[in-house]
């Protein structure tokens, strides 16, 4: 009873403030709507008047739902070409078109009738449409319409609009942004349907196709999940010689449900009007998740939402790049693993792959009369075909359709359907139709096999046991640096390389001790850590360490070459890297010029992915617990690559996650949760990535600057930008020539993703190389941890003591006292 005496209300203060303006229900010639009054449809649905969009001062006309207190206006007649002042009228001309007058009767806007009309009447239909007919052409149907607002969409889709083409005057109906909430000019984004054998409903970005939904199958599109079957709303598509497009009717009359084309976050969204709580609730987006990223895996790679990588290969195809493909870079896709050669000893045959998001359609064809066995056969027939599927699925599949060249833009979709890929014989379906003695025997054999592996394989750790304990003790006794699995170095072999220490060769303190340069008598160039004698670990853990570590290669990680151990001193070889650490660059005014925008992109992304392969790809699961720029080194052409990985572990702590007495980490760079509580996960190492990520783009370390008088850090102050929507401050000011605004921006939101308070809000490094990688739509970040400058460990410090404050960018290893 409240809610509706509450609308009572607001809909009387609404009536209450229309009698200051004149309603009118048509336009004439000689009755124009001015500036302040609006025209309204017959039963009150729908308005049109003069508005103008928050902070701006432009004047435009426009169309909106009447009796919903939030005002969401569905058609702009003027968009492109706003009115300046109040002065305005919107009347009707001589030859039956409407125009906007601006000041002194200059023309804003005009229509664009298709045949003149004696005597023409302007309408506000319930649907929405504003409409210009003849009088005496009775009946609101479409073939009246000299003129209706319908053929020129603006962001938002209603109910009976029509997305798509008029093929007779190549008219086409699609829908385009607002550039952004305060100005309805159009933006980047268009959303309309592709023309082609077989036309898809197309997202694009500058006129680069973004998402596609896949073609139309009957109920809606293999590439859009949730639409069959739905209480609120249903699709017709229609392909004739004259049109095709497609549109919604909305199955119950009481709701209210639109389609907006939103240029800012989730691109397409349907939008349900919710009368109790007066707000408009988002049904569904698209793009929906990063799958949809247009061909994000490459030709043949399909796109699984929920794996790890989210990137596979068809069951039959090998990446064609093993090496970018293990780096996370799918572009290249994928290719047949057997060689398939069109028609040679009739060895092709196809697979069914099931749930798929069909194909990109430019090269295809189709036939809605044809069965699934004359498509195979249609497919035989032309060597460039590489698969076919049902074109319909709606009652149990019909229609055929054929794809040529190579098969790009497939995910793994809900709404999917199967989809028949041609290869080798050897590689199909075939093989599974086996007879049932065959299995038989296959299975036994089997399990007779399985039970052999067993039986070694006891025996073989057994072996390994004993060996690790002793074993590795005589590779020591006698020097061992000559064993390839074991790679220790005598201790002269090091003072030698390093000229015992000498203060010329130190390159720097780092973590857990001083890092020293060295050259072997090859010549070869090393870097040598010293570890502090205090970090404690046996010395057995420690070499198991090492070659774990020895074994992690990816190129964005530093080489580790060995280690030596003697007595108290342990010391750990690394590959050289001849531009030091990133924190030389990034923190340097002179040096900083160096390292331009795209440099520092492609650094980001290389971190990324040797965190990702840290956390995920090698087989150890490895965190680092101290990711800072002074731990990513260059090599000699400014590859970044992460070193002093395993450290934390080899020096102390053991768990391979969860809760530590010794928290290993740098000031300004642990997650709240590891430096308060102890608690680390990868989600604390993506904390630190999304600190350097700030720093690399603002060229200012998280500790040490202060901004304005309040106590702010360097993710305080970013955030404080981001809220204020003047996120490009944040950039260094030697980036500004060499980078393009619009691209650092959502690296900025993904760094604050990553500084989310709590470990669970933080992206996992899967989703952030795609976040930093594809023009994704992002999640909004919300107040990030460590706003504040000086965290307090033990309580003892606080804000604003400057004394406290100071930069100790050395790891901190301290014992928790809990
Ligand atoms: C409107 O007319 C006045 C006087 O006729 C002229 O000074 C002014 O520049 C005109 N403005 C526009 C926008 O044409
Ligand atoms: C108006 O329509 C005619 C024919 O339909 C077309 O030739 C002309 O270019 C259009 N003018 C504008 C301004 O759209
Ligand atoms: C875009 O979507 C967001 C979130 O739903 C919303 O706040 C914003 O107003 C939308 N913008 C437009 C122009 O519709
Ligand atoms: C239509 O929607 C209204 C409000 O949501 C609901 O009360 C009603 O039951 C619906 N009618 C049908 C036929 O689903
Ligand atoms: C489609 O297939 C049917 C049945 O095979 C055939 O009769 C018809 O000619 C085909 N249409 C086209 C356009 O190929
Ligand atoms: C195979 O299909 C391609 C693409 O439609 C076409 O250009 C080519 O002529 C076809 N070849 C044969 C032998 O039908």
């Amino acid at each position: 009873m409240a809610i509706f005496s509450a609308m009572f209300v607001i809909s009387n203060l609404l009536v209450f403030f229309s009698k200051f303006s004149y309603a009118t229900d048509t336009i004439t010639q000689s009755r124009p709507l001015l500036d302040g009054s609006t025209l309204v449809s017959k039963e009150g649905t729908f308005e049109l008047g003069f508005f103008t969009p928050g902070s701006s001062s432009n004047r435009y006309v426009g169309i909106w739902f009447k009796n919903i207190q939030v005002r969401k206006i569905v058609w702009v007649a003027n968009r492109d070409n706003p009115a300046k002042d109040i002065s305005n009228m919107f009347s009707l001309n001589k030859e039956g078109n409407l125009v906007l007058l601006g000041q002194n009767q200059s023309i804003v806007w005009l229509t664009n009738v298709t045949r003149a009309v004696s005597s023409p009447v302007v309408q506000l239909l319930d649907s929405g449409n504003l409409v210009i007919r003849d009088e005496r052409d009775n009946g609101n149907s479409e073939e009246n319409f000299v003129w209706q607002s319908f053929d020129y969409p603006c962001d938002t889709l209603l109910q009976g609009m029509k997305l798509g083409w008029n093929l007779k005057t190549g008219l086409n109906r699609y829908l385009t942004a607002w550039k952004n909430s305060e100005d309805p000019s159009s933006g980047d984004f268009t959303s309309g349907l592709k023309l082609g054998t077989n036309p898809e409903l197309v997202i694009w970005k500058d006129k680069v196709e973004y998402y596609r939904s896949g073609p139309w199958n009957g109920i809606f599109s293999s590439g859009v999940f949730g639409f069959s079957p739905n209480p609120l709303f249903e699709y017709k598509y229609v392909e004739n010689e004259d049109e095709v497009y497609v549109r919604y009717t909305l199955k119950n009359s009481s709701v209210i449900s639109i389609i907006v084309l939103n240029q800012t976050l989730y691109l397409r969204q349907r939008i349900t009007w919710i009368p109790h709580t007066r707000t408009w609730s988002v049904y569904q987006s698209l793009p929906q998740d990063s799958c949809d990223v247009y061909n994000v895996c490459g030709a043949y790679g399909r796109c699984v939402i929920n794996a790890s990588p989210v990137c596979q290969c068809l069951e039959g195809f090998k990446p064609k790049s093993p090496q970018d493909w293990n780096q996370m870079d799918w572009t290249k896709g994928c290719v047949h693993s057997e060689p398939w050669k069109c028609g040679v000893d009739n060895k092709d045959g196809f697979r069914r792959i099931e749930g798929m998001k069909m194909p990109d359609t430019t090269h295809s064809w189709i036939n809605r009369s044809m069965t699934l066995e004359d498509c195979k056969a249609k497919c035989l027939q032309n060597c460039s075909c590489t698969a076919y599927a049902n074109l319909d699925t709606s009652g149990g599949g019909s229609g055929c359709s054929i794809w040529f060249g190579n098969l790009v833009d497939l995910r793994v979709s809900e709404s999917g359907q199967d989809l028949y890929v041609r290869m080798a014989t050897s590689d199909t379906d075939a093989k599974h139709k086996l007879s049932k003695e065959l299995v038989l025997v296959i299975a036994i054999t089997v399990s007779v096999v399985l039970l052999i592996v067993l039986v070694f394989s006891y025996i073989y750790i057994t072996k390994t046991k004993y060996e690790e304990n002793g074993i590795w003790a005589e590779e020591k006794d006698d020097g061992g640096q000559e064993n390839l699995e074991l790679p220790f170095f005598d201790l002269s072999t090091i003072i030698n390389a390093t000229n015992n220490f000498s203060t010329e060769n130190k390159l720097g303190e780092g973590g857990f001790g001083p890092v020293y340069k060295g050259t072997m008598v090859d010549g070869q160039e090393i870097a040598v850590k010293r570890l502090s004698r205090s970090s404690g670990q046996g010395s057995k853990e420690f070499k198991n360490e090492v070659i774990l570590c020895t074994k992690l290669q990816h190129r964005n990680l530093v080489k580790v070459l060995g280690c030596c151990i003697e007595g108290e001193e342990k010391m750990l070889l690394y590959e050289y890297m001849p531009n030091r650490s990133l924190d030389s660059f990034i923190f340097d005014s002179v040096r900083s010029k160096l390292l331009d925008w795209p440099m520092r992109y492609n650094v980001l992304c290389a971190i990324a992915r040797g965190l990702l392969y840290l956390h995920q790809d090698s087989r150890l699961r490895i965190i680092h617990r101290d990711l800072k720029a002074s731990n990513i080194l260059l090599d000699s052409s400014m590859n970044p690559k992460i070193s002093d990985f395993g450290l934390a572990k080899m020096c102390g702590g053991d768990q391979v996650e969860g809760n530590t007495n010794r928290i290993v980490g740098t000031y300004g760079y642990m997650a709240p949760e590891y430096a308060i509580d102890g608690l680390f996960s990868i989600k604390s190492d993506v904390f630190s990535f999304g600190v350097l990520l700030l720093e690399i783009i603002s060229g200012k370390k998280n500790r040490t600057v202060t901004y304005e008088e309040r106590c702010d850090n360097l993710i305080g102050h970013a955030w404080r930008l981001w809220n204020e929507d003047i996120p490009e401050q944040l950039i260094d000011s030697s980036l500004l020539d060499s980078c393009n605004v619009s691209e650092v921006v959502p690296c900025i939101q993904v760094g604050l993703l990553c500084l989310q308070h709590h470990p669970e809000d933080r992206p996992n490094m899967t989703s952030l190389v795609v976040m930093l990688s594809s023009e994704n739509v992002l999640p909004q970040p919300k107040i990030p941890g460590f706003l504040i400058k000086n965290m307090s460990i033990e309580g003892e410090q606080s804000c604003g003591r400057q004394e406290s404050c100071s930069v100790n960018e050395v790891t901190v290893s301290l014992l928790n006292a809990r």
